[in-house]
């Protein structure tokens, strides 16, 4: 995009002299006609002031006009746009000066005004809707808590009733302490407080574990695990952390693939980066869900009928935001869905051989 560095180029000068070459020309001419009609002195000294004064003055106006244009008024709608934004009105939008062929920096501190004002928009919803989602998903386990104290306070209770009551009460109160850990370990990770520990690792022997501990779920769902994975691969990361990565990423494969459905996870690397797939046969995610699988809170099914909080891809995105990785999806709905973890590799040999075959 090409941006006009100059609000006052050098052609509107080259104008104002071209004009005031024009009008010495015409006073020329001016003063050789009145000699020649013979006016009077008085006249012949009137009449070049008046002259004179006029174009003074439509000078003035002319300058006038250019800068009020130019400054003023782009500058009094900032102005006013900042005071309602600083008054908590962030639905503040101030239009650029010129089409976006004829921008000058103006508009651009327009442009990154708006955009500074959207993010500030954004950065209240998302404190507020924090507030309002926490809220919400503390009350169900609180209310599943309450009642079931009640019913066992109450009494006339079988022993194989007060064992389901408590046990309802137990699985209330775990879910409210993942809820709680969750936000904690988000909460640090978004403002840095874990200052990760790189350690250079096998990335794919952690692979291995962690795959292992889905062995139990995978079997009861009758979920066929393929896995391609390497004999080796090196990266720098916080061991901690990237196991809540795998974590995350497995435990929503197996829990939106269906019985009998099949999780594939593949590990490759080059000399650069390990490149980690988890692929399923699952529900999939639909193309507008996408965007905002990383949302704090967000969870695809609204009924929030199954278990988790949403808040496993938001803590995935944000461990691999701090060791430098990235994530992609791919997904069909109803097809099923890949996430691939890609990761720098770390400085260390590593060989290429492959384990594969079905766990
Ligand atoms: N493998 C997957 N297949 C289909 N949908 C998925 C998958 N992984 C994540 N999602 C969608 O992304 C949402 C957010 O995931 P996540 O942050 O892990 O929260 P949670 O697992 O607690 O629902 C899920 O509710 C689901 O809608
Ligand atoms: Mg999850």
């Amino acid at each position: 995009m090409k941006i006009k560095e100059n609000l006052f180029p050098p052609s509107l000068f080259a104008i104002y002299l071209g004009v005031l070459f024009l009008m010495s020309g015409i006073h020329m001419g001016l003063l050789v006609f009145m000699e020649r009609v013979n006016w009077s002195e008085l006249a012949q000294t009137m009449v070049p002031m008046g002259y004179w004064g006029m174009v003074a003055v439509g000078l003035t106006l002319f300058t006038r006009k250019k800068m009020k244009s130019t400054y003023e008024e782009p500058l009094h709608k900032m102005a006013e746009a900042a005071r309602r934004v600083s008054a908590g009105d962030f639905s503040v939008y101030v239009p650029t000066i010129h089409t976006s062929d004829k921008l000058d920096y103006l508009d651009i501190m327009i442009m990154n005004f708006n955009k500074m004002v959207e993010e500030l928009g954004s950065i209240e919803t998302l404190k507020t809707d924090f507030v309002s989602n926490v809220s919400h998903e503390m009350k169900t386990p609180i209310a599943i808590i309450k009642n079931y104290a009640q019913l066992l306070r109450a009494g006339h209770v079988s022993e194989e009733q007060g064992k389901e009551y408590a046990e309802n009460i137990e699985q209330a109160a775990e879910r409210l302490s993942s809820l709680i850990g969750n936000i904690l370990k988000l909460n640090r990770l978004e403002h840095q407080r874990i200052t990760p520990e790189l350690e250079t690792y096998d990335v794919c022997r952690q692979l291995c574990e962690s795959i292992f501990l889905y062995e139990d779920v995978l079997e009861e769902k009758e979920i066929e695990l393929e896995t391609d994975i390497e004999d080796m691969a090196v990266i720098a990361a916080d061991i901690n952390l990237m196991e809540l990565v795998w974590n995350n990423l497995l435990s929503n494969a197996v829990k939106f693939t269906g019985r009998g459905g099949s999780i594939t996870i593949r590990q490759t690397s080059d000399r650069s980066h390990v490149r980690v797939s988890v692929s399923d046969t699952g529900c999939g995610i639909a193309k507008e869900s996408i965007k905002h699988i990383f949302d704090k809170f967000y969870q695809g099914d609204t009924s929030h009928a199954m278990e988790g909080n949403g808040l496993g891809l938001a803590l995935v995105k944000r461990v691999l935001e701090l060791m430098n990785g990235e994530i992609q999806i791919i997904s069909e709905e109803g097809e099923g869905s890949t996430f691939i973890v890609t990761l720098p590799v770390a400085e260390m040999k590593h060989k290429n051989g492959r384990k594969a075959g079905n766990v």
